[in-house]
Formats: structure tokens, sequence, C-alpha cells
């Protein structure tokens, strides 16, 4: 028997795949090269824009032609998109082939519910929960190891979904990130460790007897071992100096921060709810650079969120500008139906949008350009 992942989105969907590999493989299953080959194929699926949501869309059609060949293929689709309840159902209604859509938590039964759609059953999971400690992973991103440290998101910022399909955040117990370090670092393959939650700066912080995340990164160099460890992603407002600090004095740490921005526009990133100005961004960007010379930094930006003037907009391009990230992410907005933005007056055009994206992409490829004919 054979499985085959097709993963959308962020690293976190990347390690649950992982995930969801080492539990089929527990089941007995191999790797199939193509999803030709495959008895069962898994559409790990991602929700953060349109564009992610109307890819699975496209792709999980054309598997119809695999089920019609194949009757006994199990088709299962999970992930953010499948949090949704009305895209979990639009999903089961506009393809009646697909077995199973289960929510991100409730893999652990997963055995269970492939055996009651082999007798026929098509499923719809919804569940809430804890992260599974017990569940296997098959590692699948070369030298890197990923490790999972919280779930969930309570920012709300305007734009985006997250919050609504990943639910609150819960941290992991620290011994229990600790034992998976030391079992990765122990198994010698990896020499990069990844630390993953979607905003790591606030770990322990749903619960009073938890440690800080800059005790947890101290922790985990004291693991003896030839390792780097890294982490993603950091909200500004949470960025405090004893994280800084962790990483300029402590040699595992790899000198990296991934520091969204979204906007260098004070009123947009009011209207984003991201609870910093444009100014205080500035002043940790200057603080990393003071204790962390030689630390990169990169960014996220989101350009015709809600009524963004063009004058706004160039205040963004000017902050990418003003820091010189070594690389940016820049993103179209997309209204995600149920969050705040996505019901504010004074949406912007396509048209538009695009010309201020690929504005700042070319601003920063002319940055990358200066700065590598200086080294
Ligand atoms: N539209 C466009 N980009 C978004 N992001 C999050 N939500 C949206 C949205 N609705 C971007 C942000 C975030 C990154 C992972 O995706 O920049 O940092
Ligand atoms: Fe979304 Fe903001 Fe949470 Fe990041 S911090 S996941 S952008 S709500």
């Amino acid at each position: 028997m054979k499985y085959f992942i097709v993963t959308y989105g962020c690293q976190m969907n990347v390690h649950e795949s992982e995930k969801i590999a080492g539990i089929l493989e527990n089941m007995g299953y191999t790797l199939a090269e193509k999803r030709e080959e495959a008895d069962i194929i898994f559409f790990n699926t991602c929700a953060i824009r349109e564009g992610a949501e109307d890819r699975v869309f496209g792709n999980v059609g054309n598997l119809k032609k695999l089920k019609k060949k194949n009757k006994n293929l199990i088709i299962a689709v999970c992930g953010c998109m499948t949090q949704k309840s009305q895209t979990a159902q639009k999903l089961l209604n506009t393809f009646p082939f697909v077995d199973i859509v289960i929510g991100t938590f409730n893999l652990s039964r997963f055995s269970y519910y492939i055996e009651a759609v082999k007798k026929g059953r098509q499923m719809e999971i919804f569940d809430e929960g804890d992260i599974d400690e017990t569940l296997p992973y098959k590692r699948t991103s070369g030298d890197n190891a990923w490790v999972n440290i919280m779930q969930g998101c309570n920012n709300f910022c305007t734009y985006c979904i997250v919050p609504y399909v990943r639910g609150r955040e819960k941290s992991r117990k620290h011994e229990n990130i600790l034992k998976e370090v030391e079992d990765i670092v122990r198994e010698g393959k990896y020499k990069k460790i990844t630390l993953l939650g979607q905003n790591v700066n606030s770990y322990g912080k749903d619960n009073e007897n938890e440690i800080s995340f800059s005790q947890l990164l101290r922790e985990i160099c004291k693991i003896e071992g030839d390792f780097k460890v890294s982490f993603m992603t950091s909200h500004p407002k949470d960025l405090t100096d004893d994280v800084i600090d962790a990483i300029a004095e402590e040699d595992k740490i790899e000198k990296y921060i991934h520091l969204p921005a979204q906007s260098g526009n004070n009123r947009i990133l009011k209207l984003m709810n991201r609870s910093y100005t444009r100014e205080k961004y500035l002043d940790i960007i200057k603080k990393i650079r003071e204790k962390i010379p030689s630390c990169r930094i990169t960014s996220d930006f989101i350009v015709g969120f809600p009524t963004e003037t063009e004058e706004e907009f160039n205040d963004t391009v000017s902050l990418v500008k003003e820091v010189r990230y070594d690389s940016i992410f820049a993103f179209m907005y997309s209204p995600r139906e149920g969050t705040v933005a996505s019901k504010m007056e004074g949406q912007i055009d396509e048209d538009t949008k695009r010309l201020r994206v690929n504005k700042l992409l070319k601003v920063e490829k002319g940055i990358q350009k200066e700065d590598k004919n200086d080294n």
C-alpha cells in the first residue's frame, strides 16, 4: 500500500505532512513516487490567501480521473482549509469522490477513519484539541529538523485567517520540546533545528508555569552536539530584549530573524491591528543590528490593504529601503471571509495591488543587487 502527500503553505504544514507520513508509515504504507501509484492521497491545504485555496480546488478536482481508474483510492484533505466548516462542506459537495475531510488536530485517530472509509463512508471530522506528543514523524527536510513549539495565534491581525483556523495559542511543554531536540541531535543526521510557531515569541505565555521563549532557547543551546537552532515566526510586538540577547550570546543560535513588518505606514499598521508603529519597528531593527551585527533579517509585507493610498504604500517602500532586508516576501492583500479587514470599505482593486507588489519587489531586488556588489 502506498501514499502520496501534496503540501501547500507554510513550514508548519510541511512539518505536519511529516507527521501524516509518520502515521501512514506506521500503518504499513510506503511512499509512492507519483500520485498515480498511490492508494491514498493526502492534500494538506493552506487558507492564508485565496490563490492557495483555488489551487487546492483545481488540483483536487483533477483527481477525479484517478479515482475513476482506481475505485479503492482514498482521497483525504486536511489542513487549514478544512478547519473552516463552510470550506470543508464546499469541498465535500463539489467533490463527492473525496473520502475524508479532516481538521488539523485529530490525526491520531487517522487509522480508524481509514477503516471507516474503506467500509464506504464519506467522513468530515472536526476537532479541537492538544498536540499529540506520541505521533511519529517522518522527517523529510534533509539536514533540517522542524520542531513545533506551539500552535495557534491570539493576535487577530485583521487580515489574517490563522486565529480562526488554528485556534488560540497553546504551547507545548518545554520538557517535551527539549526531549524531542535531544533525540534529534542524538540521531546525528540533522545540522539544523528550526522551531516553529505562528508567534514563537509568546511561547509559554498561555501557561503561568511555563518557561519563556528566551529560556527555552537557552535550554536548547545547553544540549550537547553540533547543531544550529533557528525559529519562526516572530511578531515585532513580542520580540523582547532577552530573546535578542540570547541570539547575540549563544553560538548555537543562527544569526537570523524573520520579522514581518507587513506595512511601513502607521495608519495601515493600526488598521491591521499589529500593535506597533513604524518607529517602534525600526527601533527593534536598530537594536538587533547593534547587538548582532551579522544578523540576517527578512520580512513579510502585504500591499493593497483596504484603503491603502499610494502615499501610504510608499511608506512601505521607504521602510524596505531603510531597513535593507536580506530578503522579503510581498503579498497582495487577499480578503479572507470572516476576518475584520474583509468587511472594510475601500477594498483595493487587483490591478493596483499587482502594480504595488511588483514595485516593492523591484525595489527589494535593486537593494539586493547593490548589497551583493558591496560584498
Ligand atoms: N492576504 C495577503 N497576505 C496575507 N498574509 C496573511 N494573511 C494575508 C492575507 N489575507 C501574509 C502575511 C503573513 C504571511 C505568512 O502571509 O504577510 O506574514
Ligand atoms: Fe496571522 Fe497576525 Fe497571528 Fe501572524 S500574528 S498568524 S499574521 S494573526
